[in-house]
């Protein structure tokens, strides 16, 4: 891909092409970077990745102020409940129009009010509406003194804190330039990108968190942290389109003061164009609809600005909006239809979610017929019924979501009673359980456990997953097709049942795999030759792999450490299970393994039918013991970043290396980091470990430096 001779030298990109794919790729490989050292799982390869990392590197290269905003800084002391903060400007909202003739009439009547005549330009900026929320900065002597967000409009909360923890990844400036005034407020929107947002979710999934329906929310959730650490875990991202008070004004039109905010440091959007006639106007508008599902965040329709700041002062207000700005929405992305039916879907630990299942309808250019309701809280808020109209959004561009219900309701349409028994066929009563606070959690559960086939096919799908067994040839196609098989003694029915299948298929008087649709003789014997070659399998996957609650992979990782081999686990997990306070307290002491984790792990093994399972499971494999940090190393328990280009091995090899050292591999640099191992093309990871001054060596002094320690034996030493 970056040897696409069809792709422009960087150099040679349009400003507005460059900021584009800039934001794209610096989306990708913090994507990347995510999987790779937050989850351990990176989907590409190294080569590939390196290939994403020149392409962005040409681009900042040609384009220096595009530099990535993609590291994150750590949070100050956490800032208490918010303050108030009195706008010395107020913040104003936009009047809405929804058609092109709605937007001409804007401008018509803009004109008239100036009595500009026909004849005579009138440029209008076009930009796009952010779909975040809005943040006021305020700087004194060019220092960043406070930051609010909009609140009523005449008062905002406090958040300078919280800002102050996403300087980096906002790229919001600390300082600005001496040639701006003394006084300036900066406004703009706070948002996240799609990815970055899937990310969080996934994340807060992952640790039992709550899921944000939009990337809205999750931007705002995150700047409304009490903790600026967490608002610091959140890259969240911003765009400078506005000002409040300001000492002197850099420019007089609005095209001249986002230039401004430009050179001063603030990203603007590459978007925003001046338009000298309604016809461009129109046109731009028409050239961000179709940026729109490419563009990477939501946006909600474009902001038309009268350029000449003379020309706004004129136009002025008219209640909260002003005259000479419009907000050209989208068409929502939202339908009527009607609720068929509502199914309960069993996941793997048993959570119940209700699914709407609607007559199919077209939502933005996609056929929608089931979208979430996430919990019966939901239903309940709502109030929905079967063979209710209901409103259907894409929110976020991706999962559909039944946002409200269409007033006139059908007669004889009865409220909806979420089941009480799980839909499976064992009919288990459902239970609401408590969070770890003791409070009624949203959340309801089959108690059936592996006795719920649901769970069980669920359960069976996280096994052979991609970072789980990973098996070839046998997806979730073929574990649907294996759990209900035609011939019963040809059953998947738990993760065991996988690895004793050849044996079955060779057994007597049986009808064969090979016999039914869909084999044939070589897909059955590369099924079989896929399955076997999984029999040896590392620690930490199979951990990750059993699917218990709250251990996703990196917790898997970190529990496959402290035990080193499989009994050694087993026989923590059960002492677990029963309730020994040493080693719960001695699990807990891992950083980052908290009491969900050790309750979780206490459950499962606290039951025979999971035990059972899994010593079912374990006679069929060969468990790989945790290659094992060396207790004596120049490295343990020292925190590495690996940046720039390395020669003499991979960026794999190198963080495998270092962890089987007892290092931690780092993505970023922070305070907390020891060590910072750069090679050739290390970039801004180097410049914050200069400015933190910390140690930075090269990577021959790094091999010398872990080289008494690491030997062709280090592997599970
Ligand atoms: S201009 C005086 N420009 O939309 C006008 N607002 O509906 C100030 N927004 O509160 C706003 N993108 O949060 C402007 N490019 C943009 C925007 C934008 C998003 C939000 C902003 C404002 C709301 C008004």
């Amino acid at each position: 891909m970056a040897h696409d001779p069809l792709r422009v030298p960087a150099k040679d990109l349009l400003p507005m092409e460059a900021e584009i794919e800039h934001r794209r790729l610096a989306d990708e490989v913090a994507e990347h970077d995510r999987r790779y050292h937050q989850e351990d799982a990176p989907t590409i390869s190294d080569a590939e990745y390196d290939a994403l990392r020149r392409r962005l590197d040409e681009i900042e290269a040609a384009f220096p102020h595009l530099r990535a905003r993609v590291t994150q800084a750590v949070g100050a002391a956490p800032s208490g409940k918010f303050a108030k903060v009195r706008h010395s400007v107020p913040m104003l909202s936009l009047g809405n129009v929804f058609s092109v003739e709605e937007a001409e009439e804007f401008v018509a009547r803009v004109r008239r009010f100036l009595d500009w005549p026909a004849d005579r330009e009138l440029a209008i900026t076009a930009e796009p509406k952010i779909d975040g929320l809005s943040l006021s900065l305020r700087y004194e002597n060019r220092r960043l003194v406070s930051a609010a967000t909009r609140g009523d409009g005449a008062e905002g909360e406090d958040v300078t804190a919280n800002v102050r923890a996403v300087l980096a990844s906002t790229g919001i400036p600390d300082v600005l330039p001496a040639d701006a005034p003394t006084i300036a407020e900066v406004r703009g929107e706070i948002y996240l990108s799609h990815a970055d947002f899937q990310a969080i979710n996934a994340r807060q999934a992952e640790i039992g968190g709550k899921i944000f329906a939009n990337p809205r929310n999750a931007a705002a959730g995150s700047l409304r942290q009490i903790d600026p650490k967490v608002t610091a875990s959140r890259p969240l991202r911003f765009f400078a389109y506005a000002w409040g008070e300001m000492g002197t004004m850099p420019s007089m039109t609005q095209t001249g003061m986002v230039e401004a905010f430009a050179r001063w440091g603030f990203p603007v959007n590459p978007l925003m164009k001046r338009c000298a006639d309604v016809a461009a106007l129109i046109e731009h508008y028409r050239l961000i609809e179709r940026e729109r599902p490419i563009i990477g965040y939501d946006i909600d329709g474009v902001v038309y600005k009268v350029d000449d700041l003379a020309l706004q002062g004129r136009l002025g207000f008219v209640a909260r909006a002003p005259r000479w700005a419009v907000a050209h929405k989208f068409a929502a992305e939202k339908a009527i239809t009607r609720l068929n039916a509502i199914d309960i879907q069993v996941g793997r630990t048993g959570a119940l979610t209700p699914v709407a299942k609607l007559e199919p309808i077209t939502v933005g250019g996609v056929v929608v017929s089931n979208a979430t309701l996430h919990n019966p809280d939901e239903i309940a808020r709502l109030d929905v019924r079967v063979g209710d109209f209901v409103v259907v959004q894409r929110a976020g561009d991706v999962i559909p979501q039944v946002v409200e219900v269409v007033q006139d309701r059908p007669r004889g349409v009865e409220p909806y009673a979420f089941p009480t028994i799980c839909p499976c066929p064992l009919k288990t009563p459902v239970i609401r359980e408590e969070t770890s606070s003791g409070a009624e959690g949203a959340v309801r559960r089959c108690s059936g456990e592996f006795a719920c086939p649901h769970q069980r096919m669920e359960h069976l799908r996280h096994f052979v997953s991609r970072r789980a067994f990973d098996i070839e040839g046998l997806g979730e196609k073929q574990i649907a097709f294996f759990f209900e098989c035609p011939v019963e003694a040809l059953r998947i029915r738990e993760p065991a049942d996988i690895f004793t299948l050849e044996a079955r298929n060779d057994a007597q008087n049986l009808q064969k795999i090979e016999n039914f649709e869909g084999f044939g003789k070589t897909s059955v014997s590369n099924l079989f030759a896929a399955i076997n070659a999984r029999r040896t399998i590392a620690l930490e996957r199979f951990i990750f792999a059993l699917g218990i609650r709250h251990v996703g992979e990196t917790t898997a990782k970190l529990l496959a450490r402290a035990a080193g081999e499989w009994p050694a686990f087993e026989a923590m997990a059960r002492r677990i299970a029963a309730d020994e306070t040493e080693a719960i307290a001695e699990l807990q002491a891992i950083d980052q393994i908290g009491p969900s984790v050790t309750e979780a792990l206490g459950e499962f093994f606290g039951r025979t039918d999971a035990v059972a399972m899994v010593d079912r499971l374990v006679a069929q494999l060969v468990i790989l013991p945790a290659e094992k940090p060396r207790g004596e190393s120049p490295v343990t328990g020292k925190t590495v970043v690996f940046t720039g280009s390395l020669e003499r091995m991979t960026r794999d090899e190198a963080k495998a290396r270092a962890e089987s050292l007892g290092a931690k591999v780092a993505g970023s640099v922070s305070k907390k980091t020891d060590l910072v191992v750069a090679g050739p093309g290390a970039g801004s990871k180097l410049d914050k470990a200069t400015e933190l001054g910390v140690k930075v060596i090269s990577e021959d002094e790094w091999l010398a430096l872990i080289a008494p320690a690491a030997g062709p034996d280090t592997a599970g030493g």
